[in-house]
């Protein structure tokens, strides 16, 4: 298939990218590079083999996608261009319901002008908010208690998509709800090089770990976790690439949604104790108060995707420890 990959220089799109060319995709991508830099297109190209066309274009730009799409004319579509950090989110409210909404609508106005008839898009396990159940299914409770707007722009993108399927019975929607990714390229070539202080946790650890940053401030230890602190489900980015390109074979007609996740929660102290391994010494660490708007725990049941894509996670946390601090260690 030609595949159009929306932020496909970002740490998830580039091994989005990887993998659907070793599955024998053509892969375009567009990306305005807010959040990423023009040479993993290269480095893509040197673990994959093959170097996607690239176009550094902002998906709001109508005119500029309509011409992407003229002259690749892609298969499908794979959306993961918008804005992620749950903090920016909060103290910029309208630029990210602006990027965030006007992105998919304006790739769906192409897509329909242009006779593009599948879309997988990359959601949240945010979407389910503070999580009723566990392990979350694809059916449990979604929209409820989301506590950002990243996470609120995600469930209103799901609500978009659905719609937009529901006016046009030949448009195939795939949902994928991200747990949380993690890793790097076994290459060493690709992952994420976070702007400023990290957010999420094994980017802190990674950079404690490289003596960045003097400790890891664990947000909390009075969860009522296996530990006390908050339990996750960590899945390595090649895994998670690996599910788009099941994905994209399976958008037929309709919506479909799927957990993608290990099925394993872990909690705070012990990804911190799995980097320390990969690492061979231990990470000093301090229980400090816990973040706001964080929940004890969340991880999937992935047993739909099993299912249905025929796909699931082949690597553990100690792979995506190892291969995130082989990326540290040579971070550019
Ligand atoms: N944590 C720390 N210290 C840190 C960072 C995080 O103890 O410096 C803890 C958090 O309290 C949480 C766990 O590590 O228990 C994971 O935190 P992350 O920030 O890495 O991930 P979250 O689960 O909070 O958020 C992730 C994505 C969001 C998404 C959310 C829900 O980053 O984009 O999952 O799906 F919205």
């Amino acid at each position: 298939m030609r595949v159009l990959l929306t932020g496909g220089a970002g740490v998830i799109g580039s091994h989005v990218a990887v993998e659907l060319i070793g599955a024998g995709h053509q892969v375009e991508i567009v990306d305005d590079l807010s959040n990423s830099v023009e040479s993993v297109i290269g480095r893509i190209g040197q673990v994959a083999g093959v170097t996607p066309t690239f176009y550094k274009l902002d998906v709001r730009d109508e005119a500029g996608l309509t011409a992407v799409f003229e002259e690749h004319r892609p298969d499908a579509v794979i959306h993961l261009a918008g804005l992620k950090a749950v903090g920016e989110s909060v103290a910029q409210p309208l630029r990210y319901w602006d990027v965030n909404l006007n992105t998919t609508i304006t790739l769906l106005r192409v897509m329909a002008a242009q006779g593009c008839h599948r879309v997988v898009f990359s959601s949240s396990a945010t979407v389910y908010g503070t999580p009723e159940e566990l392990p979350l299914t694809e059916t449990s409770l979604t929209g409820v208690g989301i506590s950002n707007p990243y996470g609120r722009t995600k469930y209103a993108n799901e609500q978009l998509l659905v719609d937009a399927a529901g006016a046009d019975p030949g448009l195939g929607v795939t949902l994928l709800r991200y747990f949380n990714p993690v890793g790097a390229h076994p290459s060493g070539l690709l992952g994420e090089t976070p702007q400023g202080v990290p957010n999420n946790l094994m980017p802190y650890v990674a950079q404690t770990a490289a003596g960045k940053r003097a400790k890891v401030m664990v947000f909390g230890d009075d969860y009522d976790t296996v530990d006390g602190t908050g339990v996750r489900d960590y899945i390595h980015v090649v895994d998670l690439a690996k599910g788009h390109v099941a994905a994209i074979a399976a958008t037929n007609p309709g919506v479909h949604i799927f957990n993608l996740g290990t099925g394993q929660g872990v909690s705070v102290l012990q990804l911190i104790a799995a980097y320390s391994r990969a690492v061979g010494r231990d990470i000093p660490y301090e229980i400090v108060a816990r973040r706001a708007g964080d929940i004890a725990e969340c991880y999937c049941s992935p047993a739909k995707a099993k299912a249905d894509l025929g796909w699931q996670t082949e690597l553990t946390i100690d792979q995506a420890c190892a291969d995130s601090w082989r990326y540290e260690q040579g971070a550019r």
